[in-house]
């Protein structure tokens, strides 16, 4: 009987152990919404409690969900940073990336209602979510609350968030991230070699003015818990683990630290809407096949030229394809396979069966969902990651490179009927998909096992790598060089000393004689 009580007792208690997991998001992009939004579904369907502090509410419904919209840092972008017609024509204003989310980090930390959450005393949270853009000052609040640390990397496995929880990549085999061209000359190499150096250098610059509004930020709090902060680099050298947004597709197969997992393609919803009817029936009646053309969330239709767009028409309009383009901005005179809309479910549209292109800015969402539905693309990569990942994509074999500010518009038709025509394409498309799919658990059960792991073993310190141990010079093994140099010069002290020590003896011998 008490034995019965115990296992019941047992069951219960694992059955009801929801956690509470704090996300932090609070870069203003349509993108990164759709990454938070996957975290928070999917640890809400595992059971658990979310507080997700972010620029765009989430869709999602629950009890178990507390929101704090961080939205108003978006006054802190430069208005229409991203534009198209300035990419195109190589125009765009320099704006320091890091720079711009210090502050988008400060400001949201400052919000009163994450001061409140920071100054309750009550809160308590077994995990804190943080997505890494280019800093880790909300590292802090992991300390603050006293739990682990999860880094949320919004892209493919690259040397700056690795060298967080492990090592830099070796620049010899491996590409930076924002690399336009996949080789290892020694040119290529010697490449990657200076902007890994470079990167390192520039994140080390920035360090002082990073640790200043950490401190800033989370000294006061700690204070009044009456604790004392540690330092910058104790915190974000602290995580307890990585979830990334690659897949076996899209990221490298480089050696990953034991706390890296790459869970991209989580953000897709399996269990979302149907296609709305309107677009059904253009995609069902789409006998020749359909294309779908966006550029994505930032990259609004609107701050392209006219002249650019009467082009894309052109092509459109000589296609026997439907076309559907995503677009902010309404576009008129389009002839009749041609469907201009200003929303569009991406997802159910490249998973219809009659999709058979996908124009897109390169950006990692759109090529995984590419990659999941087994859709071919034309990439039209515009800054950050998108170089890379449609790179990959083309030398994977389903995708093409058609970056607007080195092709001709006037090519793209022969671009576009090599891709519908020509099977490689397709068929490739459907391989990579496969690939994607052969795997033991969805990415999005992958991402709730491993924050309950870091969890349950309060904070996976067995998963640590050693790389976080060792100084860089160390790693070198520059203190061996440094031992067998100052070794060489003793041993040619020692041979000068005693040939002149010889000389000295033979010159006397020669005298006495
Ligand atoms: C580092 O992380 C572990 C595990 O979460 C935690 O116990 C420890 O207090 C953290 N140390 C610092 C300096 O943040
Ligand atoms: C469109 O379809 C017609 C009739 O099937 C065909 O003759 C023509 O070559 C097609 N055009 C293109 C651009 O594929």
């Amino acid at each position: 009987m008490s034995k019965l009580c115990v296992y019941i007792l047992v069951c219960v208690l694992t059955v009801s152990d929801a956690y509470n997991v704090l996300l932090f998001f609070p870069f203003p992009g349509k993108s990164h919404a759709i990454l938070g939004d996957g975290y928070v579904r999917n640890l809400l369907e595992a059971g658990h409690n979310v507080t997700y502090i972010a620029s765009a509410s989430s869709t999602i419904n629950s009890y178990r969900l507390r929101q704090i919209d961080s939205s108003a840092c978006i006054t802190l972008f430069p208005k229409d940073m991203f534009n198209i017609d300035q990419k195109v024509n190589k125009e765009s204003r320099s704006v320091s990336i890091t720079t711009l989310m210090h502050s988008v980090y400060n400001y949201t930390l400052h919000i009163d209602a994450v001061q409140q959450l920071m100054r309750d005393p009550n809160e308590k949270f077994d995990a804190v979510i943080v997505e890494w853009m280019y800093n880790e000052i909300a590292a802090g609040l992991a300390t603050v609350f006293d739990c682990p640390l999860i880094w949320s990397s919004s892209v493919i496995p690259h040397t700056m968030v690795l060298s967080l929880i492990g090592d830099n990549l070796n620049p010899a085999y491996t590409f930076h991230m924002q690399t336009k061209s996949r080789s290892f000359t020694l040119s290529k190499r010697i490449d990657q070699l200076f902007t890994t150096i470079k990167i390192q250098y520039e994140r080390w610059s920035i360090t002082r003015e990073a640790e200043a509004i950490f401190r800033s930020v989370f000294e006061p709090i700690l204070t009044k818990k009456g604790k004392q902060l540690p330092s910058y680099n104790e915190v974000r050298y602290n995580a307890s683990f990585m979830l990334g947004n690659g897949n076996l597709i899209t990221s490298d197969p480089v050696a990953l630290p034991s706390n890296y997992k790459d869970i991209g393609g989580y953000h897709i919803n399996e269990k979302a809407d149907p296609l709305p009817q309107n677009f059904k029936t253009v995609m069902d009646n789409a006998t020749e096949g359909a294309i779908y053309f966006s550029l994505g969330s930032l990259l609004p239709v609107r701050t392209m030229s006219e002249e650019m767009k009467a082009k894309f028409l052109k092509i459109f309009s000589n296609l026997n394809q439907t076309v559907i383009w995503k677009s902010d901005v309404a576009i008129h005179n389009v002839s009749k396979n041609v469907h201009v809309v200003n929303w569009a479910p991406q997802q159910r549209i490249l998973g219809h069966p009659n999709c058979r292109l996908f124009i897109t800015h390169a950006g990692l969402l759109s090529i995984t969902e590419a990659v999941y539905f087994g859709v071919p693309v034309i990439g039209m990569p515009f800054f950050a990651d998108q170089f890379n990942n449609i790179n990959k994509a083309e030398w994977t074999g389903f995708g093409k490179n058609f970056d607007l500010s080195k092709n001709s518009l006037d090519d793209l038709e022969g671009v576009i009927d090599d891709m519908l025509n020509k099977p490689r394409y397709r068929q490739r498309a459907k391989e990579v998909s496969s690939i994607y799919h052969h795997r033991l658990i969805t990415p999005g059960q992958e991402l709730v096992h491993w924050v309950e792991h870091v969890i349950q073993t309060r904070g996976a310190l067995h998963l640590r790598s050693y790389a976080m141990e060792v100084e860089w010079y160390q790693k070198l093994y520059l203190d061996l060089l440094a031992i067998l140099l100052m070794a060489l010069v003793a041993v040619l002290i020692i041979v000068k000393y005693t040939r002149s020590q010889v000389n000295i003896v033979v010159r006397k011998n020669k005298k006495t004689n």
